[in-house]
């Protein structure tokens, strides 16, 4: 079901105390707002409990960063999808370019993760993106219909409705440069018309997509008023509730 979407990642950030007081303030700020969107947060793994009993019924879903590729067994520090749904977290992040960059990540590594998750009725957040330089050279829309088709394809109508796309250009994480969104629009295009191609337009116009990179209060709603952008994956702004609700509010 094609939903309008505000997910918070927080990367490696907050000590426990830390976490509690934002998970805290935006249990707060859900009762007293009603969000016109569905609000996610992904805190780091070692909160997934805490922050699943804190948003308990603030209507806020908890994912994890991270899933492993593998059920169970010998892989240590790596989390699995029936840990997670033990935990009754709603998904996880797939595929985040900073887990491809720094562990080596590949599309046939997140089509096994998202398999896993939806395996266990989690819901996978598939994470995707050109780096600079393939932007520099026009090779874009052709990285991105290669990570959404090995990611993605293999799965059936019925699976592939389940998950959630964020198209993140690498060049706009944490940089402060953020795609225009025009720029977002095109490639979020690209792959909803992609999906459209395999799976027919039905089940592409069911799929969210939500864009990251630099998304901040002062271009949440332009970008997110673009035709095929459901939403945002947020970084740096998800570190704080005044902005994160300022986000959020891009939808109200
Ligand atoms: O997963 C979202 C993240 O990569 C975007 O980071 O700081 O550019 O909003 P930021």
């Amino acid at each position: 079901m094609r939903k309008n979407i505000v997910a918070g990642n927080w990367k490696m950030n907050k000590d426990f105390f830390q976490a509690q007081q934002l998970l805290t303030q935006i249990l707060s700020y859900t009762r007293n707002s009603q969000p016109s969107c569905e609000v996610m947060v992904a805190p780091p793994a070692l909160y997934t409990s805490m922050a699943v009993d804190l948003l308990e019924t603030s209507g806020v879903k908890v994912l994890t960063q991270d899933v492993s590729a593998h059920q169970s067994g010998a892989f240590t520090g790596e989390i699995s999808a029936s840990m997670i749904k033990s935990l009754s977290a709603f998904g996880s992040l797939v595929g985040h370019s900073e887990r491809r960059q720094y562990h080596g990540e590949t599309d046939s590594h997140c089509n096994r993760k998202i398999k896993n998750l939806l395996e266990e009725g989690l819901t996978p957040i598939y994470c995707n993106g050109e780096t600079l330089e393939q932007r520099r050279s026009g090779q874009h829309f052709e990285i991105v219909k290669n990570q959404t088709e090995v990611a993605l394809f293999s799965l059936s109508a019925e699976e592939i409705v389940k998950v959630v796309i964020a198209y993140e250009p690498v060049w706009a994480i944490g940089t402060g440069e953020t795609a225009s969104p025009q720029q977002a629009q095109e490639i979020h295009k690209h792959i909803r018309t992609l999906i459209a191609s395999k799976y027919g337009d039905n089940v592409a116009q069911e799929i969210s997509i939500l864009y990251g990179g630099s998304v901040k209060p002062d271009n949440a709603k332009e970008i997110f008023s673009q035709e095929d952008i459901d939403g945002g994956l947020i970084g740096g702004a998800a570190l704080e509730v005044t902005d994160f609700a300022k986000i959020i509010e891009a939808f109200s």
